[in-house]
């Protein structure tokens, strides 16, 4: 049985982010979305937001799982005993950080295997942060996020 975590901030979750968990759900036997909870970052959406997007965007995807963790990933990765970490490469622009990532875990964990899938090109330059500008400055977001993501977007800056 082949696991995979893909972990990340998703702050909020992307269609490019959800491109590449249905495309991993086709290719391994169970996915575990990991949600970064890191106090160091100052997010939009809590992680308890972030999971519920998460959750709500997957729910058709029977062997997709979605949890949080803190710490370091290699250590949510043996806790699952997951076989490789998923990552979505856009541009060149992100193999360098990529590459360090994957770098460091496979130093700390050498039993843990990155493997890149590239990002659909449909969504090769969308980013979070990205979705959140534009939704701050009242733009539409509806090509970029699932309509339940957009509402929780719309929702948040709202309370603000
Ligand atoms: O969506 P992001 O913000 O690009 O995801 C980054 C993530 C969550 C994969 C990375 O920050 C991470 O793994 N953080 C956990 C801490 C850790 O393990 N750091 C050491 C690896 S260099």
């Amino acid at each position: 049985m082949a696991v995979a975590v893909y972990p990340g901030s998703f702050d909020p979750v992307t269609l490019g982010h959800s491109d590449i968990i249905k495309r991993s759900s086709q290719i391994m036997d169970r996915v575990v979305v990991g949600v970064l909870n890191n106090n160091s970052k100052t997010p939009l959406f809590s992680v308890e937001e972030r999971v519920n997007m998460l959750l709500e965007i997957t729910k058709d995807y029977p062997n997709v799982e979605v949890c949080s963790f803190s710490g370091l990933l290699v250590d949510f990765v043996r806790l699952y005993h997951a076989d490789v970490i998923i990552r979505g490469l856009r541009a060149v622009t992100d193999f360098e950080y990529e590459l360090q990532l994957a770098q460091t875990n496979r130093v700390i964990a050498p039993e843990v295997d990155t493997i890149f899938l590239t990002t659909n090109l449909k969504y090769s330059y969308l980013s979070s942060s990205i979705v959140k500008e534009i939704a701050m400055y009242g733009g539409d977001i509806s090509a970029f996020v699932h309509p339940f993501v957009a509402g929780q977007i719309r929702r948040k800056l709202a309370e603000r």
